[in-house]
């Protein structure tokens, strides 16, 4: 099953790249799988990521390996598998994907880059353009601009090979989830939370997609938060935590009160979460993403006028800038081997850029939705001090209940994230199909 699913994904990739290289001018693809980041002044490397398009073409690990590509030939793998007693050197065995591609192995990285074709009309992708140029890839074709948009927009449209890897991704953070939800409930810390997540998801974090967010309480109002503290006994939990497969990841929010919580906070957690499936129900090909971003807004506005905290909502709260400052991130984003996946905001294939409006500045993901795509639907509503006090100091600040903002403050923020596959009838929640409540 896995074979064949992977058998067709290089049948695809290979034709959108013979593709890409007829379009350019270009005779053939060299792809590094990337050089580890060393610390400045330092003798420790950052965990390695590979670069994403070699990740894109297959799951072997680590750094230094080459991918050669020539149109109407078998693609070429060229594996750094040096003899280093310092690293565990696993024999490569017979993994499903070998068999797509010619493997020759290397001793060396120099012995991989002699490796590397040559000639006027190759194009060469990934981080090490000087080892690429002095192995004979003209200064054109070192990450050409041309090639690079356009193979980032067929990385926007998923093969089904992909769509499974993201499946089981998603499978295994929703294990993670209710270990979470589980330790939660039991009074567990951040730093407890956080264990809880990674033993059921059964990997160490530096294999996690992004750095997991786990805050309790007023930390939740911090979007990117790392802290893992180790204080009992939080009120609110949002958990924004994602898991690896064959180099996909997942990327999944929830928020979870205990009874202590405010109680307007929890109808807020229930009234967003009901807002997230009908933004996720909107999901339709032809529909421009910004249309529901602009939705999710009007979803908002409605949301915080119900339960008291504006005096006013609908479509005028949202122009008057009334949403922004409890949600001042985009609805959602690209997501594949790159938690945010590329070519959100590409124009057309050959690349340019469709800007979001001057208003939503960090809105993702400006394209039509089209089958194939990947993406998050993850609205949110935060008590950030630092926007409330804008807000407060602003013309509008008459339309807030300030007393209920105070009470609110101490919960954080809310936010639901899925996971959704656009397929030609409407989509697949993939995160909703293993955590549906
Ligand atoms: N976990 C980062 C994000 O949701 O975009
Ligand atoms: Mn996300
Ligand atoms: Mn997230």
């Amino acid at each position: 099953m896995l074979e064949k699913l992977f058998h067709d994904h290089v049948a695809t990739l290979a034709s959108r790249a013979a593709a890409v290289l007829s379009a350019t001018g270009f005779d053939g693809l060299v792809i590094s799988s990337g050089k580890p980041f060393t610390y400045f002044a330092d003798d420790q490397d950052a965990p390695f990521r590979r670069v994403a398009h070699f990740a894109h073409w297959t799951p072997l690990a680590g750094p230094s390996h080459l991918l050669v590509f020539t149109p109407g030939s078998k693609p070429k793998l060229v594996r750094h598998a040096p003899e280093d007693y310092w690293y565990e050197q696993a024999p490569l065995g017979s993994p499903f994907w070998a068999s797509e591609f010619d493997i020759t192995e290397c001793g060396s990285a120099a012995k991989v880059w002699a490796q590397c074709p040559k000639g006027a009309k190759w194009a060469y992708i990934g981080d090490e353009p000087d080892a690429a140029k002095a192995a004979g890839i003209p200064e054109s074709g070192l990450n050409p601009k041309t090639v690079v948009a356009r193979l980032d927009w067929d990385r926007s449209l998923k093969t089904a090979y992909e769509v499974k890897c993201l499946e089981e991704a998603t499978h295994r953070a929703a294990l993670g989830h209710r270990a979470a939800l589980t330790a939660f409930g039991n009074g567990a810390s951040e730093l407890e939370i956080h264990h809880a997540y990674v033993q059921e998801c059964g990997c160490v974090d530096s294999e996690l997609p992004y750095g997991s967010i786990v805050a309790l309480d007023e930390k939740g109002a911090i979007l990117h938060y790392e802290g893992k503290r180790t204080q009992h006994g939080g009120k609110v939990l949002l958990i924004d935590a994602g898991a690896p497969c064959r180099g996909y990841g997942s990327d999944i929010t929830r928020t979870w009160c205990t009874p202590q919580a405010h109680p307007v906070f929890r109808q807020l957690v229930s009234d967003l979460d009901g807002l997230q499936r009908a933004l996720c129900d909107g999901v339709k090909v032809g529909r421009p993403y910004l249309d529901l971003h602009i939705a999710s807004h009007e979803g908002i506005a409605d949301i915080l006028h119900r339960n008291g905290v504006l005096k006013r909502g609908g479509a005028s709260a949202v122009q008057d800038g009334l949403t922004r400052p409890f949600f001042p991130h985009g609805l959602g984003h690209f997501l594949g081997i790159q938690v945010h996946d590329v070519s959100g905001r590409q124009a057309a294939p050959e690349g340019g850029v469709l800007a979001p409006p001057a208003e939503h500045p960090y809105l993702r993901t400006t394209r039509t939705i089209t089958a194939g795509q990947v993406f998050t639907i993850e609205p949110g509503i935060y008590f950030i001090p630092m926007l409330l006090r804008d807000l407060k100091s602003s013309k509008h600040q008459a339309d807030v209940n300030w007393s209920l903002v105070d009470a609110l403050i101490p919960m954080g923020g809310i936010r639901i994230e899925d996971n959704l596959v656009v397929t030609a009838t409407g989509h697949r929640n993939l995160t909703r199909e293993c955590l549906p409540d």
